[in-house]
């Protein structure tokens, strides 16, 4: 169990609150190391864990700082971070953007996804500065207890996959509502539609978990049927150059800065 202590910006909205139940469920945290700060007063949190007002005074008792705040928050956020750690969750906020706004000069950037919720996001991370070894593992390990993580080489990664896998559900959900709009366009009643198209995205994503995507459509076309003529319908229409489209339309913004 970790015993620096924990100060999460943010840590009462979407994500933050996620992550910090996620860290004290798994015990990789104890309550009385975890400190969090918002603007309300409001927490729903045990009650060892300790809710702040004053920002300033969640970085000067915390070890490690997390931002994780929205990007408009960010720049109106007044505090000297110098000689600690600061974790960023934010989308579209460069590490030399933190480093200058907080004076910190070790930045992690970080994009978790909405599947914090239930332990099962992917979140890559990316350091600038000198990042210790046990700090390295220990933000490694930070990040498994919401589900999988990895170390990227560069920070255009993280813009980059903060518009493919910090979309978490949006990509899903939106081919979700596609299914199920097309299929009552078809005639079939909404409640059984809605149905079907979730059976599709729940269903398939389970069996993904543990198969390999191209060897599932190779096997499937191999029948040359009805799923065959579909999945070639979607081929033949440009289906990868409209996702590219779509993680590059996202990753310019993160580029250009939120
Ligand atoms: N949600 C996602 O799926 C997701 C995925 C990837 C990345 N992110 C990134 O995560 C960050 C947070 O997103 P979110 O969805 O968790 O947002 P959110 O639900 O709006 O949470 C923001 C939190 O920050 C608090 N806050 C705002 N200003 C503050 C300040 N000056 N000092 C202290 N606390 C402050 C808010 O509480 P009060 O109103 O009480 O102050 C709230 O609890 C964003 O930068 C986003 O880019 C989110």
């Amino acid at each position: 169990m970790e015993s620096r202590t924990l100060g999460i910006i943010g840590g009462t909205g979407w994500l933050g609150r996620a992550t910090a139940e996620a860290l004290l469920e798994s015990s990789f945290i104890k309550p009385d190391h975890l400190l969090i700060s918002n603007r309300s007063g409001v927490s729903t949190f045990e009650p060892g864990v300790k809710l702040l007002a004053d920002n300033q005074q969640l970085v000067d008792l915390s070890d490690i700082v997390v931002l994780s705040i929205r990007p408009e928050q960010f720049r109106e956020l007044q505090i000297n971070a110098r000689g600690k750690l600061v974790i960023s969750l934010m989308a579209g906020v460069s590490a030399a953007a933190i480093s200058a706004a907080t004076g910190a000069d070790v930045i992690v950037r970080a994009m978790p996804n909405a599947a914090v919720e239930i332990r099962q996001s992917f979140t890559p991370w990316y350091c600038i500065g000198n990042l210790v070894e046990r700090d390295r593992e220990w933000v490694q390990r930070l990040f498994e207890c919401v589900g999988a993580a990895d170390e990227l080489p560069d920070e255009d990664g993280i813009d980059y996959l903060s518009a493919l896998s910090g979309t978490g559900p949006a990509f899903p959900a939106m081919l979700q509502m596609a299914l199920t709009n097309q299929a009552v366009a078809a005639g079939i009643p909404l409640a059984i539609a809605q149905r079907a198209a979730q059976g599709v995205m729940v269903g398939g994503g389970q069996m993904l978990a543990n198969r390999d995507p191209r060897q599932m459509i190779e096997s499937l076309m191999a029948y040359r049927g009805v799923t065959a003529a579909a999945l070639q319908s979607m081929a033949d229409q440009g289906i990868e150059s409209i996702v590219g489209r779509a993680v590059q339309a996202g990753a310019e913004v993160a580029r250009r800065g939120l």
